[in-house]
């Protein structure tokens, strides 16, 4: 299968980037890709013209439209999703969408104790909007960073064992929904 991983942080050490590249990791079997959403401008319908978006915007539709399943890891930013990936949201939603149907999970990671909860709550909703087939169980919220990652490899083993459990969950979920 072909993953595209969207993490809602530009930061370069960012915890949810690295949780992307850990899945990555743990689903070498898959081809899996991690979108770059940092370059698309700010959402303005003035861009869009004859069907046609930005450059960045058109890039990350093509990705979106060839993988066969999404995987989306946010950072809460003020109990809500950051706005890069609500951006990135927003111009996949574009008519014609590129989102509807499209089987997806939602991971997400802090250095507190929430573990994103409300921020992927917030991101469900959107999404579960836009028609997007969500994985329903089990939900990833990793807290604490600081002591599950080692030099941005997941490495607290219970952490990282349910997290592999929910990716092979994710996976056949996302077939089932491709067959139909
Ligand atoms: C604007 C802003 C708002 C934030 N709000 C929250 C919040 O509501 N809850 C929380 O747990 N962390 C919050 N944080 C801290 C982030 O969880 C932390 O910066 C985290 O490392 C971001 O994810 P990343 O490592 O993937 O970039 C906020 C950070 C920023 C920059």
């Amino acid at each position: 299968m072909k993953i595209l991983g969207i993490s809602g942080s530009l930061r370069k050490a960012s915890w949810n980037t690295a949780l992307l590249r850990n899945a990555a990791g743990l689903l070498p079997e898959h081809k899996f890709t991690i979108a770059e959403i940092g370059d698309l401008p700010l959402i303005n319908q003035d861009l869009e013209g004859d069907g046609k978006f930005p450059a960045p915007a058109e890039r990350l539709r093509d990705q979106i439209l060839e993988a066969d399943a999404l995987l989306f890891a946010t950072p809460e930013y003020n109990a809500s999703i950051p706005a890069p990936l609500k951006n990135a949201v927003d111009w996949a939603s574009r008519p014609p969408s590129v989102l509807g149907g499209k089987p997806a999970a939602i991971c997400g990671v802090s250095p507190g104790v929430l573990g994103t909860a409300r921020a992927q709550y917030v991101l469900r909703h959107t999404l579960g909007v836009l028609s997007v087939q969500l994985l329903a169980q089990p939900e990833v919220f990793i807290g604490g960073a600081a002591h599950k990652f080692t030099d941005g490899k997941l490495t607290d083993t219970v952490t990282r064992e349910f997290f592999a459990k929910m990716l092979q969950n994710f996976v056949v979920f996302a077939q089932r929904v491709k067959l139909g």
